[in-house]
């Protein structure tokens, strides 16, 4: 799209709603006209409808029922509120699978599931596509140029593989076409370990719990055609959508943290990004790790095509299907709802509007509960973020721009997860990564969460831990983004193999990154949980690092030596005492640092701390972490700047601004700190 912040021209909001079911309550009109004068009373102006409604759309094979979803959307537009409107692929009838057993996925010990549950289908079946094609051709034709439909939700979810007759040879064609020749394989997959070279195609079998599991390339390649079948069919289910009117983006909701599919992948097919937020609200008292973890992936779904994203569900209050439903403490909807437009969505929408009566999710939080009424706690909550989003509307075409990078690489992530030592007991990749985010996060810093493929030209930081997996190309990118002047940190565990997974022969960190960094690695030990090391710091070069004092480390220390790097930190410990374990070195106009182990907080923070004051990196409040508990996020554009601050305790908190600002909600004024009662979120502006 042209415009950078808009998600869809036809309604160029913030988006307040969520995923509606109407299809389950057809026999019920009252409770349909009910729920449009809640949504109202709710300030919802948006619904996601039709994500599961595949039965009742097509109830027999070919015959086709649009008659009570054309009654839901006008009606709803009527009162002023648009559909997002989905694809049903994410859930098939009963009929399809006892006709048609080929739409069934086939799991990886090659057992052809039943009909059941949802998310189970084969992306290559051609009765899926053609049927998909069928559905989606006429939903296109009668919906896309209604002018209630405002975005397309494809599906739902998406993910899962499927190892059926169909899908292995799919496979070995996918082969064919990346790597060329059999010899090629072999080579890269290094298959005369153990004797597992292949003399035909036709011997490649997906990793299976009784077959093949220890190929590690093969791994590797079945989780890139995982994701690669996955769009293929998603082209397939868009092409109808698109050819009726290429006006009305589309979007596919993700999963945080979900790794089944490489979604930055998606990103030049989908027109705006969104995923689905469940975070474990209460499950200690201590939140900072989830309010981070949740920024963290808000700023990985807004970085993937540099525009706002679409918060696509958040629960109202509980989540079901997590060990403990705990209840959203008062304050905490708010928060989460305006964190995530702090970190650049461009909508709150919820999962669900009204509690189903059966099945697995009628306990799942809803903005709607069974009693049906506008009085209880939810409901008032939801109306509160409905207010706040109408006074919030000078948000919408701010963004938020990152000067720090940090590398989440799905691909790297699968090999780091496979590679059988340092530390089977938990490589702890995405926890690294999130050590390292909590620097910026506590003090407001905004960061992009990109991965190894994007341009990281723009940035004065950028930030790869554990980079395992090394492609020439993105080493070269890293080389030249320093020697043009930028900073970067890697960290243990960098630059050991290829994208197939093949170690290195030779000097490592590979393909040049070793002369990047100034330094070669020699070797890695895992840590026990109850064991731990120090990080003793021998230079005064960084300020906020004091020479002689040491910082506990724990699960890898990293042998590694000098070339023409400085040393800055050494191991405290064991037989490497003395050794390097922090360096930098600098290179054409830029300098790398190398952190050789995993250590704690302080650390990072005062490391980071160090780096926003050499690199000048805009911070909102000055170079303190703010109060334990309280997080920033910052927006601008266009001559404004939002500042949105939260509390995640349910304690007091003061957060230090050293400003006079102005609260967008309630008009208060705060001099120089914001205070806080208990959980809760404050968007400021400058007074
Ligand atoms: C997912 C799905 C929804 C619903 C929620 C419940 O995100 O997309 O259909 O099942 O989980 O939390
Ligand atoms: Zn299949």
């Amino acid at each position: 799209m042209k415009d950078p912040f808009t998600i869809t021209p036809k309604f160029p909001k913030i988006l307040h709603g969520g995923d509606y079911n109407p299809e389950q309550w057809l026999s019920r009109p009252d409770i349909l006209e009910r729920d449009i004068e809640l949504m109202k009373e709710a300030k919802v102006n948006c619904v996601s409808v039709g994500i599961f409604s595949w039965s009742m759309l097509e109830p027999e094979d070919g015959v086709y029922d649009f008659d009570w979803l054309d009654q839901v959307i006008d009606r709803l537009y009527e009162n002023g509120i648009y559909t997002i409107l989905a694809t049903p692929t994410g859930a098939r009838p009963v009929w399809m699978s006892q006709k048609y057993p080929e739409v069934l996925r086939v799991e990886a010990n090659r057992v052809r599931k039943l009909q059941g549950g949802r998310h189970n289908h084969c992306f290559t079946s051609p009765v899926y596509r053609h049927k998909t094609r069928e559905m989606n051709t006429r939903l296109a034709q009668r919906y896309a140029n209604h002018p209630a439909v405002i975005m397309w939700h494809v599906s739902n979810e998406l993910g899962g593989e499927c190892h059926c007759p169909l899908c292995q040879q799919a496979f070995r064609d996918w082969l064919r076409a990346e790597f060329g020749s059999l010899d090629k394989i072999n080579e890269e997959w290094w298959t005369t370990f153990w004797s597992h070279r292949y003399t035909d195609f036709s011997q490649i079998e997906s990793p299976a719990p009784h077959g093949e599991r220890n190929v590690h390339g093969l791994n590797l390649a079945w989780k890139r055609f995982i994701t690669h079948q996955t769009i293929d069919f998603l082209k397939e289910e868009l092409a109808p959508l698109r050819e009726a009117n290429p006006e009305i983006p589309v979007t596919v909701n993700m999963m945080g943290f979900y790794d089944g599919l490489n979604y930055f992948k998606f990103k030049d097919i989908i027109d705006v990004v969104s995923w689905d937020s469940y975070p474990s609200w209460h499950h200690s008292e201590d939140q900072e790790w989830e309010g981070l973890t949740e920024s963290f992936y808000h700023d990985i779904m807004r970085a993937m095509k540099q525009q706002p994203f679409v918060l696509m569900e958040s629960t109202p209050s509980t989540t079901n299907w997590i060990s403990v439903s705990r209840l959203k403490r008062p304050g905490m909807h708010m928060l989460a709802s305006l964190n995530a437009v702090g970190h650049g969505s461009n909508t709150v929408q919820y999962f669900q509007w009204r509690q189903s009566r059966g099945s697995a999710e009628k306990f799942h939080g809803a903005v709607v509960s069974h009693r049906g009424t506008n009085d209880t706690r939810i409901f008032k909550d939801v109306c509160a973020v409905g207010e706040a989003l109408c006074k919030l509307g000078g948000v919408y075409d701010t963004g938020v721009k990152a000067e720090v990078a940090i590398l989440y690489d799905v691909e790297n992530k699968w090999a780091i997860d496979d590679s059988k030592g340092p530390r089977n007991a938990g490589m702890g990749y995405v926890d690294q990564l999130k050590e390292h985010y909590r620097a910026f996060w506590k003090r407001g810093v905004p960061v992009d969460g990109v991965d190894m493929e994007c341009d990281l030209s723009g940035y004065k930081l950028v930030i790869a831990p554990m980079l395992y997996m090394l492609r020439a190309d993105i080493a070269r990118k890293l080389a030249d983004f320093v020697e043009n002047g930028g900073t970067l940190v890697t960290t243990y565990f960098t630059g050991l193999v290829n994208e197939n997974d093949l170690c290195f022969i030779g000097e490592t960190p590979a393909q040049g990154l070793s002369d990047v960094l100034g330094i070669w690695w020699e070797e890695i030990e895992g840590l026990y949980d109850h064991q731990s090391g120090s990080i003793v710091i021998t230079s005064d070069r960084l300020k906020a690092l004091k020479a002689g004092k040491a910082y506990k480390t724990s699960k890898f220390a990293e042998i590694i030596h000098t070339k023409t790097a400085q040393v800055l930190a050494e191991h405290g410990s064991e037989f490497y005492k003395g050794t390097p374990s922090l360096t930098v070195n600098a290179y054409g106009k830029g300098e790398a640092y190398h952190i050789a182990v995993n250590t704690e907080q302080k650390f990072y923070s005062n490391f980071y701390k160090a780096l926003i004051k050499k690199l000048d990196i805009f911070t909102p409040f000055g170079n303190s972490e703010l109060a334990h508990g309280c997080s920033c996020a910052v927006r601008e554009g266009a001559g404004k700047r939002f500042y949105f601050i939260g509390n995640y305790n349910e304690a007091p908190a003061t957060v230090e601004t050293g400003m006079t600002l102005r609260d967008c909600l309630t008009g208060e004024v705060y001099e120089k700190e914001v205070l806080f009662d208990s959980i809760g979120i404050k968007v400021l502006v400058e007074a």
